[in-house]
């Protein structure tokens, strides 16, 4: 179902076993706990002018380590009574149904490896700086929190939705075409996202980040708020959703919302959009979608 899982223990009393692991914490190495040290070190002060309000609180909230990695159960013990949400170890690629179906249950599939040392500034696989220090800050906020599980609830309708559809092909062809549709809607707003909001010092309105690619990205939070090589557009659903995007250079193209309540109105909209058939044509182009994670739509749907 999923690569390399077997290194760490498995938590067998799980419903989900199989997908987490145990963080293997003993295992990191002195430079790997530098790595996550001059990661958080150059991003703590563009995250100060660039990132949104509730991500600074989110870091606040979460206690952090600035000097190694962090332990899992640790920053859940900060997460958890805030939105019920809790990251979880993973250990490998987890297929796009079952990671839409942990965010619905409030769990966030964490990988715990951490780059390489002489790779700071660009990995195109997500780590576990990445995750914990771009993505789950936003996990403390009720509103992002509600969004994300409002995600995962579109997910279980697009694999309700395909299973209606007799003729295989035609199904898989569908399903391709929303599952690119929800990757993309995915991608500019959770991973890419830009708000317009109110910096902590209470200056007048200017753009933030809200987007975990970018909040851990040293040279790309400053490019996605001040380069004029980016285009920035308010978030409309039919762009978003047939716009292709590349993964392996700084986005020239990003979206910004109103607030979180906006992002979870869109999220609705999507899901409504998905039942009018609106997302069964989108235009083709990135990204692929792989064979594995169609299946595990395809399997959802057999068994709801
Ligand atoms: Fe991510």
């Amino acid at each position: 179902m999923y690569a390399e899982v077997g290194m760490n223990a498995v938590d067998i009393a799980d419903p989900t076993a199989g997908l987490y692991v145990r963080q293997p914490y003993e295992s990191y190495s002195i430079e790997n706990h530098e790595t996550w040290r001059k990661l958080y070190q150059r991003l703590h002060p563009r995250w100060d002018r660039y990132a949104n309000e509730r991500f600074l609180a989110g870091i606040e909230s979460l206690c952090l380590p600035q000097d190694r990695i962090p332990r899992l159960e640790d920053v859940n013990r900060f997460l958890s009574p805030l939105t019920g949400f809790r990251a979880r170890a993973v250990s490998g690629y987890v297929p796009a149904f079952l990671f839409f179906d942990c965010l619905r249950n409030r769990e966030f599939p964490t990988t715990v490896t951490i780059r390489p040392a002489r790779r700071l500034d660009y990995l195109p696989e997500p780590d576990i700086f990445h995750d914990i220090a771009g993505h789950v800050p936003m996990h403390t906020d009720p509103h992002f929190a509600e969004t994300l599980v409002r995600f995962g609830e579109c997910a279980h309708t697009a694999a309700a939705l395909v299973s209606e559809i007799r003729d295989p092909l035609e199904r898989t062809r569908t399903l391709t075409s929303i599952f690119r549709a929800m990757a993309r809607f995915f991608w500019f707003t959770i991973e890419f996202g830009l708000m317009r909001s109110r910096s902590r010092a209470g200056s007048s309105d200017a753009l933030r980040v809200y987007g975990s690619g970018l909040l851990s990205s040293f040279g790309e939070i400053e490019h996605a708020v001040a380069s004029p090589d980016v285009q920035r557009y308010p978030l409309q659903i039919e762009w978003a959703i047939n716009q292709a995007f590349e993964i392996d250079h700084y986005q020239p193209l990003l979206f910004i919302v109103d607030s979180f309540d906006h992002l979870y109105s869109l999220v609705d909209e999507l899901e409504r959009w998905m039942k009018a058939g609106k997302l069964n044509h989108v235009a083709p182009g990135q990204p692929e979608v792989n064979e594995v994670d169609l299946k595990s739509f395809l399997e959802a749907g057999g068994g709801l």
